[in-house]
């Protein structure tokens, strides 16, 4: 474990903004972790996973830590099921593969998101129709203040559309040190509701999928739509699907009769935020190397050279044009900094 002094955050973060942190530490396990906790007063410290979902602005003055603590492990197996655990600083996607390998089933439909496994719970990662609550058993975390270790099962964790304790009551406070999972071994439950999932494995005549065909189908989905970071700076989605009332949805039907939607519940609905940014016109939109991904509006990409701010405006820049012609707010999903 060695601090390093003046460095660039280029590789440390998917949008590859290079802003530099003044001082860096990168720590493999819990010991080394502990240690810098104990050496550091937590509000001198910046928390740093995947960097898959942050956007940094500005030059970081705290001591950033990265959190790169290491190893999977099958903990109980049974016929039916399996519980691994991940530590935080595994990649996430690496992570699927494994399970993958192994034929343990639940992690298909997520494969390919960016970042890593500990930050996978702080926004209850989702996609095709599966969201991390649905295969988490619990996370062990530890409490940046106390030391102590603390864990949290899928029920304590309030997660919700992109939305957990810890991006609201515990915001901060904890870092989540592993991830636990409960997989099956055998009969898997597949799913393919989501509409183009169905779509790819007819398209590749596949009729009863493995997990390996589904994920292999949400693999070829996500490169047809979304960037890769190795290649375009990006984020995934910049912005939440906003969440409106049945009364609002009417209300925009008149004037937008094509307008996608899916039920949440009786009282609400999510709209599509990439349809929303498509119709403003931005699609594809550039400004310098600030631009609104060709394929999917929902996704800002860094082309070379864009600063976090030149990405930040142009999200400012995005959201006053989805408020001017459907008056509504768009929330981002990633973290600004
Ligand atoms: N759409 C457009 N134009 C666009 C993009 C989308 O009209 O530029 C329309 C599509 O035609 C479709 C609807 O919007 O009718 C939904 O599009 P899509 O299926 O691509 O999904 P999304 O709602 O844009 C969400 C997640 C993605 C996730 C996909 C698949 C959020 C904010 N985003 O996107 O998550 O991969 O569903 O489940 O919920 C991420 O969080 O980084 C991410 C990529």
């Amino acid at each position: 474990m060695k601090l390093e002094k003046d460095i660039s955050l280029k590789p440390y973060n998917t949008f590859g903004v290079d802003v530099k942190a003044h001082q860096f530490i990168s720590v493999r396990n819990e010991e080394e972790l502990e240690g810098i906790l104990k050496r550091f007063y937590a509000s001198e410290l910046f928390v740093l996973g995947g960097g898959s979902n942050m956007l940094l602005t500005q030059n970081i003055s705290k001591t950033v830590l990265h959190i790169n603590l290491k190893g999977i492990e099958v903990l109980e197996e049974t016929g039916n099921y399996v519980i691994v655990k991940a530590a935080a600083g595994e990649n996430w996607h690496e992570f699927v593969l494994f399970c993958l390998e192994n034929n343990y089933g639940g992690l298909e439909n997520l494969s390919l998101i960016p970042g890593n496994v500990g930050t996978s719970p702080i926004q209850n990662i989702g996609a095709y129709g599966v969201e991390l609550k649905d295969v988490m058993e619990y996370c062990e975390t530890i409490n940046r203040q106390t030391l102590s270790k603390k864990t949290f099962y899928t029920k304590d964790c309030q997660f919700g559309y992109r939305d957990s304790i810890f991006k609201s009551k515990f915001k901060n406070q904890f870092i989540i040190t592993s991830v636990t999972f409960k997989l099956s071994k055998n009969q898997h439950k597949l799913h393919l509701d989501y509409g183009s999932i169905q779509k790819e494995l007819e398209a590749n005549s596949i009729d009863s999928p493995t997990i390996q065909d589904v994920s292999k189908a949400v693999i070829s989905i996500r490169e047809s739509k979304l960037p890769n970071p190795k290649d375009i700076g990006n984020s995934g989605s910049f912005f939440k699907n906003p969440v409106v009332s049945h009364s609002v949805l009417e209300t925009l039907q008149n004037d937008f009769p094509n307008l996608p939607y899916y039920k949440i519940d009786d009282n609400s609905v999510k709209l599509p935020a990439g349809w929303l940014i498509e119709r403003t016109g931005l699609k594809g939109y550039r400004d310098g190397d600030a631009g609104v991904h060709k394929q999917q509006a929902l996704v800002l990409v860094n082309y070379g050279k864009a600063s976090g701010k030149d990405i930040k405006d142009l999200a400012e820049h995005i959201r006053k044009a989805v408020k001017a012609k459907f008056n509504i707010e768009l929330e981002t999903e990633v973290n600004i900094f």
